[in-house]
């Protein structure tokens, strides 16, 4: 790809497959007997930034599952949060009783992870835990769900590629990449 500005890698694509493989047997070990076709593991996640995440991740999860997708917004173009996180597309049919896994890119503020919590714990769950491909190390001004799963903890920069975007663009770098100024 031809890009207009200077990206500097931060997470190889080599890296980013590893570490997916090595979720996916976590996940997968974690929920061995908990789930069944009966009573599938659902996965839901996060669009747009975990879709190429959870694409892959969901492959490496060897156990019958149900992929879902909901759709959360908090960046408005640009690289700051401008409001509050808002829930666009919702779980159509019931997870109650369900084993969910959220999928999502990566935990910044933690406004989304909480926001998404508390939308799905509602809807009771037996259980429900988050699969997060980045956390990023920074003091959070809300108290965030627990992460039983997670990639790599970077540090506090903005981040392009594997699903992230700045202005809706680079989502379909390979590998994860800081731009340069
Ligand atoms: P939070 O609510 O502040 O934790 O932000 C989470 C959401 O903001 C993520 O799901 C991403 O979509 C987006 N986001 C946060 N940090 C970055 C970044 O460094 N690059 C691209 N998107 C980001
Ligand atoms: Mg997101």
């Amino acid at each position: 790809m031809v890009e207009s500005i200077k990206i500097k890698t931060l997470i190889t694509d080599e890296q980013i497959q590893k570490r997916v493989s090595e979720l996916g047997k976590e996940i997968t070990n974690y929920y061995e007997n908990k789930v069944s076709e009966k009573k599938p593991l659902i996965i839901i996640i996060v669009q747009k930034g975990a879709s190429i995440f959870g694409a892959d991740l969901a492959r490496k999860i060897k156990l019958p599952s149900d992929l879902r997708f909901m759709r959360v917004v908090s960046y408005k173009g640009e690289t700051k949060p401008q409001s509050d996180p808002e829930i666009f597309d919702e779980i159509k049919s019931g997870i109650e009783g369900d084993n969910v896994l959220v999928v999502e890119d990566i935990l910044d503020t933690g406004k989304t992870l909480v926001f998404v919590k508390d939308y799905l714990a509602k809807l009771q769950p037996v259980s429900l835990n988050f699969a997060v491909l980045l956390v990023k190390r920074m003091k959070r001004k809300v108290k965030v769900p627990r992460i039983k799963f997670k990639g790599f903890n970077i540090s506090n920069k903005f981040v392009i590629g594997y699903g992230l975007d700045f202005n809706e663009i680079y989502r379909n770098l390979p590998y994860i990449g800081v731009i340069e100024d």
